[in-house]
């Protein structure tokens, strides 16, 4: 394993930016340390096996308190040392009180402009509204839904005769190299003491 920042991961579906961060760990100056997922369907578990990442299944179900849920979380980052969460299509809503634990070293990467399209359908909402500029936005977490402060962002053009597969293919292109690129600004940042 490279010698990096420890980070984890946390994916609840098919977990193409969890594998692309482990591709490129190294660029970005971490240390993929284990993966969490919160849905013991999500495909992200096969690409952990096959990449050799640690993967753990915390399902809300299996808690009584969202509490409870989340202390397993931080148990399993304490657990690698990892010094950042990295949100790659979690789609859970962590509460305040987590986040303030990981304040400004929880990062989520969103397939839109923020502040345009919010949400968990970022690509189709844009899509569907018909704008020519959409993008992808890598942000700090904070209370808010899609509201912390950005850290990169990248615009992504559609053209009249995209499908919305096509729209999303870019997307989630530009996603690969921008994720990487904004977690080792991030990474220069907290050896620069920024944050
Ligand atoms: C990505 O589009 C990301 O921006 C969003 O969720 C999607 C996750 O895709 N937050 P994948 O599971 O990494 O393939």
């Amino acid at each position: 394993m490279s010698e990096g920042v420890p980070v984890l991961v946390l994916a609840s579906g098919g977990g193409s930016n969890f594998e692309n961060l482990v591709a490129r760990q190294e660029d970005a100056g971490v240390s993929v340390a284990g993966l969490i997922t919160d849905n013991a369907d999500a495909y992200a578990q096969e690409r952990a096996a096959r990449l050799n990442v640690r993967c753990d299944v915390i399902e809300r179900e299996t808690y009584d308190t969202k509490r409870d849920f989340e202390a397993s979380i931080i148990e399993a980052a304490r657990k690698v040392d990892a010094e950042f969460i990295l949100l790659a299509g979690f789609m859970r809503i962590l509460s305040p009180e987590f986040i303030r634990q990981f304040e400004r070293r929880i990062i989520n990467i969103h397939p839109s402009l923020l502040p345009a399209f919010k949400g968990a359908d970022g690509i189709r909402d844009a899509y569907d509204y018909g704008v020519k500029v959409t993008g992808v936005t890598v942000h700090f977490v904070d209370a808010g839904i899609d509201t912390g402060e950005i850290i990169m962002q990248r615009a992504v053009t559609i053209d009249d005769s995209d499908t919305l597969d096509d729209a999303a293919y870019k997307i989630h292109q530009t996603e690969y190299s921008l994720y990487p690129e904004a977690i080792e600004k991030v990474i220069k940042m907290r050896e620069d003491e920024e944050i």
